[in-house]
C-alpha cells in the first residue's frame, strides 16, 4: 500500500519524521535524562575500540557513525565494506565491540563478517530492521531500528532510523566513559527529540527539489562533496542518485577535489555541495568556489546562514531549517533523497525496483 504515494520510495521518505519519533521513543527514557538499550544493554567501559562491517547505505551509516564514536566517546572505530573485512583476516581482539549495520538483517558479506568476529571480539552489537533476521539472531546483543517494512530497493527510512540509533549509542557510550555530564547528555537527547519536527518543515524543500532534478536529469554524470560529517553524506546521495536514476555520481570528501577529480569539472558537472554552516563550512565552500571558477554547476545543500553567505555565483541552493552539528547528518539525508527520487522520476526509470538491484543482497 504507497498510501496515495506514486512510489514506496517516496511514501517511506515522507514517512521519516514518524518513524525517527518512534526510534527515540523506543531508546530514550521516559524522563529523557538517559538512554536505554534493550535486554541487558550493553557496557561501552569494557571496550576501547570498535570494528563496524557493512554495505551500502548502511555502510554509510557506519561511516556517519565513525566521527560520532570518536569525537563524542573518544572511542577508535574502524569501518570498512563487510565483503573487505571478511577476506583479509583483520585482527579482531578482546576490547573490541563489533558492530553490524542491516536493514535487512541477511546481507551474506555483513552475516560473514558477524560470523568471523563471533568468538574474536569481546561483544557482538547489531542495527537492524528485522529482529528475527540471521544477523539480530547472532549478535549479543540486537538494537532494533523501527523503521517499519521498507518496500523501495533505494535505502530511506531505513538509513535515518540507522543513524538515530548509532547517534543515541554514540551519546550512551560518551556518557558511561565520562566524557560526556549528565546534563549535557540530556541536552543532546532534547535535541534529538526536536528532530521530528524539524523534519517535517524541512519536506517543504521537495517542491524546489523537483525543479532541479528537472535539470539534473538532463546530466550524465554528478559529484557530490562533502567534509566531515557531510562526507557520508556525499557518499549516501552519490549512491541514491545512481541506483534509481542511472546518472554516474561520485562523491568525494571535499578536500580530496584537489587531488584529482577537480580536472572532471565542466560546464556539464553538476556538483551537489552538501555544506551545513559548521565549523567546516568556509572549507568546503572554498572548494566549491574552486569548482565554480571552473564552470562546475553547484546545487548548494546548506541553511540560512550557509545560504546567506555562499550561495552568489551557485546553480542552484537547497536550504534546510536549522539543526545541531551531532544531528545535522540525519537531516540531511532529506535532500539527497529527494534529489535521487525526482531525478529518477523525471528520466521515467523504475524507482522502486531499479535494474540490477535486489532489495536483500543474500548470496555474495
Ligand atoms: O539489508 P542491508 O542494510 O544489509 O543492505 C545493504 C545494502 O545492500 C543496501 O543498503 C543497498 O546499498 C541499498 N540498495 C541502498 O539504497
Amino acid at each position: 500500500d504507497k498510501a496515495g504515494h506514486k512510489h514506496f520510495m517516496s511514501k517511506e521518505i515522507a514517512e521519516q519524521p514518524t518513524v525517527v519519533s518512534e526510534t527515540l521513543a523506543a531508546y530514550i527514557a521516559n524522563d529523557a535524562g538517559g538512554i536505554n538499550l534493550p535486554g541487558d544493554g550493553f557496557d561501552f567501559t569494557k571496550v576501547n575500540r570498535i570494528v563496524m562491517a557493512s554495505c551500502g547505505t548502511a555502510y554509510y551509516a557506519c561511516l556517519t557513525a565513525k566521527y560520532w564514536f570518536e569525537q563524542l566517546a573518544e572511542l577508535p572505530v574502524e569501518v570498512d565494506f563487510a565483503s573487505e573485512f571478511r577476506y583479509r583476516t583483520p585482527p579482531v581482539t578482546d576490547g573490541t565491540a563489533a558492530i553490524f549495520v542491516s536493514q535487512s538483517g541477511e546481507t551474506a558479506d555483513t552475516l560473514a563478517a558477524l560470523r568471523y568476529c563471533a568468538g574474536r571480539a569481546s561483544a557482538i552489537l547489531s542495527v537492524t530492521n528485522v529482529p528475527e533476521s540471521s544477523i539480530a539472531r547472532e549478535s549479543d546483543l540486537n538494537l532494533p531500528i523501527f523503521a517499519g517494512a521498507e518496500i523501495g530497493v533505494a535505502s530511506t527510512k531505513a538509513f535515518t532510523c540507522q543513524l538515530t540509533v548509532l547517534l543515541l549509542l554514540a551519546l550512551k557510550a560518551a556518557h558511561a566513559r565520562g566524557k560526556m555530564s549528565d546534563d549535557t547528555l540530556r541536552a543532546k537527547l532534547a535535541a534529538l527529540r526536536g528532530l521530528p519536527a524539524i523534519m517535517n518543515q524541512a519536506m517543504a524543500i521537495e517542491d524546489g527539489v523537483r525543479g532541479i532534478a528537472q535539470r539534473l536529469a538532463k546530466s550524465r554524470d554528478a559529484l557530490f562533496l562533502g567534509r566531515g560529517v557531510m562526507f557520508p553524506l556525499a557518499l549516501e546521495g552519490a549512491l541514491k542518485l545512481k541506483e534509481i536514476s542511472y546518472i554516474h555520481a561520485e562523491a568525494y570528501a571535499s578536500g580530496e577535489l584537489k587531488h584529482g577529480p577537480i580536472a572532471l569539472i565542466d560546464e556539464a558537472m553538476p556538483v551537489v555541495v552538501m555544506a551545513p554552516k559548521d565549523a567546516l563550512f568556509d572549507k568546503t565552500v572554498s572548494n566549491m568556489q574552486e569548482v565554480m571558477a571552473r564552470g562546475g554547476k553547484v546545487i548548494l545543500v546548506t541553511d540560512a546562514a550557509g545560504a546567506e553567505e555562499a550561495s552568489e555565483g551557485v546553480w542552484h541552493t537547497i536550504i534546510l531549517p536549522d539543526i545541531d552539528n551531532e544531528i545535522a547528518p540525519i537531516l540531511y539525508a532529506l535532500p539527497v533523497q529527494y534529489l535521487a527520487y525526482h531525478t529518477a522520476v523525471a528520466k521515467g526509470t523504475d524507482v522502486d525496483q531499479p535494474r540490477n538491484l535486489a532489495k536483500s543482497v543474500t548470496v555474495e
